[in-house]
């Protein structure tokens, strides 16, 4: 899989690839699998534009780990104001002194070798898998190296995202696109690349305009600015209204200035996206190909607002006290047991209005419910009030078991609507890793029926299909719709899925590296409720390391009470059966 630190198909169809007796001249780069799929040889550059407090930076960057989740796309964030150190550079004296320094960060990255892409900063190849380059130990076909990337022209493509954390320094930057004349600038500058590329590719450059018209989601953005600045340090816990009423000054200020994408006809050949309140009203112009197209369907559904996301794993299965792979098998007595805490902990917590969500229902409440938000009020009771809040499993027994004893409680909005919190989805697409002809054995049985498998799988745990089976490439492709789905909602939601699929979910979310996710063996427990809760500062905590949890990640580790409590039943059933019938 490793071709100069370049992933074009998975490591264990390596020897597949060689030359043999019966097949003398053998495909070298078979067709991806679906998760490597698209963009192949090209060079996107995505531009944020936008006034200041629109959630720009916190999108960008989880665009950014899609892409390199879902698409095996080579991302890298370019932050404009950065550039000045953070500093106010309200002035066009001082525009675009950093901007050929700008320039050349972004023309190194795409243009660079994939080998060079793979190095970390201490010059050591990251990310590449393991193994030695396969060119190393491979003799050429008919004179060409069969694995030649070149000769095969393959390239998996490369995403420079252009973002401000701190659009108000940057306006006069040309890279803000601010103005027409600038993006025209950009254009400009970005065709020198593509003129001189090593690669002969043509760059394309891609506008995302972010604009909100709804107060109450321009009071959630600038609320959790100002909540990061008082965690952070910068303001006072008591100064919060005024900077509040400063910042939105200065967007006033910046609105003057800052010329939209215009649709006149002037700007009708640029390739561009404006999202008007994220995905409640969505525009695009020559969002043609593979990638453009997926863009707009993640942009389409993700948000920066709050919202929490809850991970578990079914409770105990038949098959878990065997350890036997998949099957459809019912809960254990110890199963049914964590089946009875989760429905307390839904009920309790996950449908519960959290300090995390503060700002609900602050005002404005009848655009919130137009807006289909997760901001309806239940009926206050003494544990606070409840909050519509969704419920997916899987298809398969264990999980919709788990779920079964889950309430349901009817939530009406202040506009009369009624919502069935928790009701539950049931997705075929989180079912549990397809293990095939290794369906219902123990890790024992398959070492011994398929020693092949067993090995190559250690080898190559991400790329590996189960004969007849799915490997966790399969399953990632898979899981795209539902987090498209999930990245769109605003409600609490709770996931009750299989080991497989939620270290792939929770690899996504914490950003940990796809090739790291099949190898999270330890952080994904059973018995135990993962509560992500995702903002616009989630990004900054993220520390892309799988065994260190980031800050946004609350663990609700059940294991202790599950077990104390499964002894409690079995000694209360012993008692009784001991008890003289009367
Ligand atoms: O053992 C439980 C289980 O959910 C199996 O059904 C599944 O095959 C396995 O875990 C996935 O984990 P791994 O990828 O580590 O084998």
């Amino acid at each position: 899989m490793d071709v100069g630190g370049e992933f074009l198909y998975p490591k264990s169809q390596q020897d597949l690839l060689s030359a043999t007796e019966l097949n003398p001249t053998p495909t070298t780069v078979p067709p991806p699998m679906a998760a490597m799929a698209g963009n192949i040889g090209e060079r996107h550059v995505l531009v944020f534009l936008g006034l200041p407090l629109v959630g720009k930076r916190t999108i960008a960057l989880r665009l950014k780990r899609y892409l390199r989740f879902f698409h095996g796309a080579k991302c890298r964030g370019f932050d404009i104001s950065a550039l000045d150190g953070g500093s106010n550079l309200m002035s066009p004296l001082d525009a675009n002194t950093h901007s050929s320094e700008f320039f050349n960060k972004l023309r190194k990255f795409l243009d660079c070798s994939d080998t060079e892409f793979h190095q970390g900063e201490d010059g050591k190849t990251t990310g590449g898998g393991v193994g030695s380059s396969p060119r190393q130990n491979r003799t050429s076909v008919n004179g060409i190296d069969p694995m030649d990337k070149n000769a095969k022209n393959v390239d998996s493509g490369r995403v420079a995202i252009v973002f401000s954390s701190n659009a108000m320094s940057s306006f006069y930057e040309n890279w803000s696109g601010s103005s027409k004349e600038r993006r025209r600038w950009i254009l400009a500058q970005l065709a020198t690349i593509s003129n001189s590329s090593k690669s002969k590719t043509r760059i394309k450059t891609i506008f995302i305009e972010v604009t909100l018209t709804k107060k109450y989601l321009e009071r959630e953005i600038l609320s959790q600015k100002l909540e990061r600045d008082v965690r952070e340090g910068r303001l006072e816990p008591n100064s919060t209204r005024e900077a509040g009423q400063e910042w939105r000054e200065k967007v006033q200020e910046y609105k003057k200035l800052y010329v939209t994408l215009q649709d006149d006809g002037s700007e009708d050949d640029l390739s561009y996206m404006k999202l008007i309140n994220y995905g409640e009203r969505v525009l695009t112009n020559r969002m043609r190909a593979y990638l453009p197209q997926r863009i707009v369907q993640f942009l389409t559904a993700t948000h920066p607002t709050k919202h929490t996301i809850y991970l578990c794993r079914h409770g105990q299965s038949e098959y878990n006290t065997t350890g036997r792979l998949g099957g459809n098998s019912p809960l254990t007595e110890q199963g049914w047991v964590f089946a009875e805490i989760l429905s307390r902990f839904a009920a309790q917590h996950v449908c519960k209005l959290k300090e995390f969500h503060s700002g609900q229902g602050d005002g404005d409440i009848e655009e919130q419910v137009g807006a289909g938000g997760w901001m309806e009020r239940g009926a206050d009771d003494e544990e606070g009030p409840s909050v519509a809040a969704r419920l997916w499993t899987s298809s398969l027994f264990r999980t919709i078991q788990t779920a079964a004893l889950i309430p349901h409680p009817v939530i009406r909005g202040p506009d009369g609507s009624a919502w069935e919190s928790m009701s539950p989805r049931v997705y075929r697409n989180i079912d549990e890793i397809f293990a095939g002809d290794c369906e219902g054995l123990t890790p024992e049985e398959v070492k011994v029926s398929h020693p092949q498998a067993s090995n190559l799988r250690k080898m190559d745990k991400i790329g590996y299909r189960y004969p007849r089976g799915e490997s966790y490439f399969d399953i990632i492709s898979r899981l795209e719709p539902c987090i498209q789905e999930m990245e769109s909602y605003t409600e609490p939601l709770l996931i009750v899925s299989h080991q497989a699929i939620l270290r792939c979910i929770f690899a996504y979310l914490t950003g940990v590296d796809r090739e790291k996710a099949p190898g999270m063996e330890t952080q994904i427990q059973q018995n135990v409720v993962y509560q992500i809760d995702l903002d616009a500062s989630s990004e900054d905590h993220i520390t892309g390391v799988a065994n260190n949890l980031p800050a946004f990640v609350t663990v609700h580790d059940f294991r202790k009470e599950e077990v104390e409590e499964t002894m409690l039943a079995r000694t209360c059933r012993q008692l009784q059966s001991l008890d003289p019938q009367p």
